[in-house]
């Protein structure tokens, strides 16, 4: 395979439409295209953006040339999986598989499709986010509306036998509506989309932390409802990696019941973590709700990632999330003990270009310090 990093013209021309797209996302797109209407509106014209150019070819031809930047020092194999990178879209902005061909264009390593559910789900009512930019960070109140686990899952597989090199995941959770019962009905709820995803992806992740759901998180408020749901999920024969995606508010002995749990059970990962819940030091409009994502998660994720990676080792591999913005921001993450680095807001807050700012950036870093590849660096810091 010819690296960008290996080619110093094709290097150059990857570094110079990277600014020039950072310096359009800064100054054109997003004042004039995206933050100049209700973020709902610029969700749903998002998707509807990469429904048409998916369909152009040329366009994404286009796309990889300027984009993605390919380095062999940021290859890597995590649970088995191999990745052209560890940058991966974190679950909730593609929630119906729509956006694969143009994240693979773009170079992203891999992406989580949904979540989605057992059953189709219209989710909360709107408006599902509000934009915090003072914070770097977007409300989220969505409630896991997607189109059901039977599409979504045919949609990724299908995906995925397309994508040039981008590796596909699914977020699982339980459905959101007024069909929802007691803790068995939730436990069968996942193993319906798990039943469905089994060899489908290339990995599954179990969605134990959805903040905004009518009945809550009982999955990890209760380390034995967890047990008990794992339980079932491990008669579920699999090829593909598991991982499970965490909650960022626990003390850590609340956080380690957790992780004792998952490490008896098949379970090869942990996404750490979902949305951010304490509100403190924020002014934030008391009739918001959800969850924040991006600037409020950076710190306390990163530090619940080193405490993982110190007593836990490598019976899990980390996916790290929660305001990845810059290249030393992920370096963080990854010293801290993640294999994986996952993003939502930065894609929002900053444009489709910030995966190449991101690898490139990372790439340096990891040259700076002398390491041969990425996975030399994980968990150095902790
Ligand atoms: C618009 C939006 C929707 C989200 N929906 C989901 C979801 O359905 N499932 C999930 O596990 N996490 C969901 N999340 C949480 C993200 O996956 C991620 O954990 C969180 O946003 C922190 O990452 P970030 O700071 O890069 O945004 C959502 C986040 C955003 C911003």
């Amino acid at each position: 395979m010819a690296y960008v990093s290996e080619n110093s013209l094709h290097d150059a021309i990857n570094k110079a439409t990277t600014d020039l797209f950072t310096c359009a996302y800064k100054n054109i797109i997003k004042p004039h295209f995206v933050f100049n209407k209700p973020p709902d509106r610029s969700h749903a014209q998002m998707i509807g953006f990469c429904k048409v150019t998916r369909n152009i070819p040329p366009l994404m031809w286009l796309l990889r040339q300027m984009l993605d930047y390919t380095d062999p020092i940021l290859e890597t194999s995590v649970m088995g999986v191999d990745f052209a990178n560890p940058f991966g879209l974190s679950a909730g902005l593609d929630k119906d598989c729509e956006m694969a061909t143009l994240l693979d264009n773009a170079g992203f390593g891999f992406e989580t499709v949904g979540s989605t559910t057992a059953r189709p789900c219209a989710g909360n009512p709107r408006p599902w986010f509000h934009r915090l930019p003072e914070y770097d960070s977007m409300m989220v109140h969505v409630g896991l509306a997607n189109e059901g686990s039977d599409k979504i899952i045919a949609k990724t597989e299908q995906a995925w036998r397309r994508t040039r090199t981008m590796q596909m995941s699914v977020s699982i959770a339980r459905t959101n509506d007024a069909l929802v019962g007691g803790i068995d009905e939730g436990i069968e709820d996942y193993c319906v989309s798990m039943r469905r995803a089994a060899g489908r992806t290339a990995m599954v992740e179990v969605n134990i932390s959805c903040p905004n759901t009518k009945v809550g998180e009982p999955f990890n408020e209760d380390p034995e409802a967890l047990d008990r749901l794992f339980t079932e999920l491990d008669k579920i024969d699999r090829p593909q990696p598991t991982l499970v995606k965490m909650p960022l508010n626990k003390t850590w002995e609340e956080f380690r019941e957790l992780v004792d749990v998952l490490a008896d059970h098949n379970v090869q990962g942990l996404s750490i973590a979902n949305l951010q819940k304490d509100r403190s030091g924020m002014t934030i409009p008391p009739s918001w709700l959800g969850g924040l994502s991006g600037g409020p998660c950076t710190v306390e994720s990163t530090e619940l990632i080193r405490r993982v990676y110190r007593d836990y080792g490598d019976r899990f591999a980390i996916a790290g999330i929660g305001g990845v913005f810059t290249p030393k921001q992920a370096y963080e993450k990854i010293r801290a003990g993640s294999s994986l680095v996952m993003f939502v807001s930065a894609l929002m807050y900053r444009g489709p270009q910030q995966i190449t700012v991101l690898k490139r950036g990372l790439a340096e870093l990891l040259r700076r310090d002398g390491f041969a590849h990425v996975s030399d660096a994980v968990g150095v810091d902790a």
